[in-house]
């Protein structure tokens, strides 16, 4: 098991990786001085799959537990779903000092952290991610929230977890689809941090895809390593954690103007492209680089060229953005793999330039 530490002072935490985890979360909450109730939040597909060990190692140590299941899917990711999540939380007579476990992706990471942020003012909270996207990026970093009317995370609150468990024998069964959902997020941060992670993917992307847990296990601790350092220096986003949204200016755009069509990690990667080739455009990246990028994109089976779509409806739907700050859309862009930088200076007609030049 490896272990990295967040450093945020009294909201400090650490993130366990590693393979047979899930049977140990109870022992460990123990160690830190928990008794009596806990709570696992999960939905229905990983109901049948994980949330046996998970709850054998609390009840073992002498835990009661209560297993709360939302249906699975973003769509549940409502104010609703947290008002029945606050009503079972109530019936199972759930206290302040009672730990809520996260298990799942991170539709469940970011629903049950906002339930256990705002219930009773605030539980302990475990997120123990399922999907390799939840391992390397969502449950860390402490942002919860629920999906409000048409907008994402609209409503929500940062919430530091006590600790993170990210099993890697939780990854085999994850579909293909949402492997390489996670495997966008992986190359986004090695592009924005981590030159070395960049070229470890390079090498062994085939065994990443064939679900080779030692790979996996490297990728989930270096990739979360990355976040966890950004998050130590900007806990908030009040400006190096932007840098996180590195493809995400346009990708989001691009899932907008499919219907959400466009899978997330599709449109990130092809967002992660498309600002390349912008910075390279600006004179601030090599050429190369952009080359490079887009082999590993590939490697990976993600997409590289933007859609058939409307361009002026890509454009449209990033000023509508939230990364939109007094009317300038923000990019993050590249200066070499492995340093990225954020810049509101970015000509609009250069972006509709290489939206057209990528299509
Ligand atoms: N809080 C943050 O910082 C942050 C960052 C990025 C994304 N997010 C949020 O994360 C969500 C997307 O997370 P996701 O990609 O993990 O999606 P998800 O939670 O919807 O999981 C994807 C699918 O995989 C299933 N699944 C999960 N683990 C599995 C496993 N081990 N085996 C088989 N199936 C499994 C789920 O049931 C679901 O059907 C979005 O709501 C997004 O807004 C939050």
């Amino acid at each position: 098991m490896k272990k990295l530490k967040v450093e945020l002072g009294r909201y400090s935490y650490e993130i366990r990786v590693g393979s047979g985890l899930l049977a140990r979360i109870g022992l460990w909450l123990k160690e830190r001085g928990f008794s009596g109730k806990t709570v696992i939040i999960t939905d229905t597909t990983i109901e049948g799959l994980y949330v046996d060990d998970l709850e054998r190692g609390l009840a073992n140590t002498g835990f009661d537990v209560t297993i709360l299941k939302v249906p699975t899917g973003e769509e549940n990711k409502t104010l609703e779903t947290a008002g029945r999540l606050y009503d079972d939380l109530t019936e199972a007579y759930a206290e302040r000092s009672t730990p809520v476990l996260a298990l799942g992706g991170g539709v469940i990471g970011d629903l049950a952290g906002f339930v256990a942020a705002t219930y009773m003012r605030g539980v302990p909270l475990v997120q123990v991610p399922t999907t390799l996207l939840a391992q390397v990026d969502s449950s860390i970093g402490g942002k919860t929230a629920v999906d409000h009317g048409q907008l994402k995370n609209i409503i929500g609150v940062f919430y530091q977890p006590i600790m993170v468990v990210a099993d890697i024998d939780t990854l085999p069964t994850l579909p293909e689809i949402e492997l390489a959902n996670g495997l966008a997020e992986v190359i986004k941060s090695a592009a924005i941090g981590n030159r070395n992670l960049f070229n470890f993917l390079d090498i062994n992307m085939n065994k990443a895809l064939e679900y080779h847990p030692s790979v996996l296990e490297t990728i989930v601790v270096e990739t979360a390593r990355i976040k966890a350092g950004i998050v130590e220096k900007d806990e908030r986003e009040a400006g190096l954690r932007v840098i996180l949204n590195y493809g995400h200016t346009i990708g989001h755009a691009l899932e907008a103007v499919s219907g959400f069509r466009l899978k997330h990690g599709q449109a990130v990667a092809i967002g992660m492209m498309v600002e390349a080739e912008i910075s390279s455009r600006m004179g601030i990246l090599d050429g190369s680089e952009v080359a490079k990028l887009e082999g590993i994109i590939g490697k990976a089976g993600l997409p590289t060229e933007v859609p058939d779509t409307d361009k002026g409806a890509i454009m449209e739907a990033m000023r509508h953005d939230k990364k939109v700050l007094q009317d300038k859309v923000r990019f993050v862009l590249l200066r070499a793999i492995g340093n990225a930088f954020v810049s509101d200076e970015v000509d609009p007609s250069l972006v509709e330039e290489v939206l057209v030049g990528r299509g």
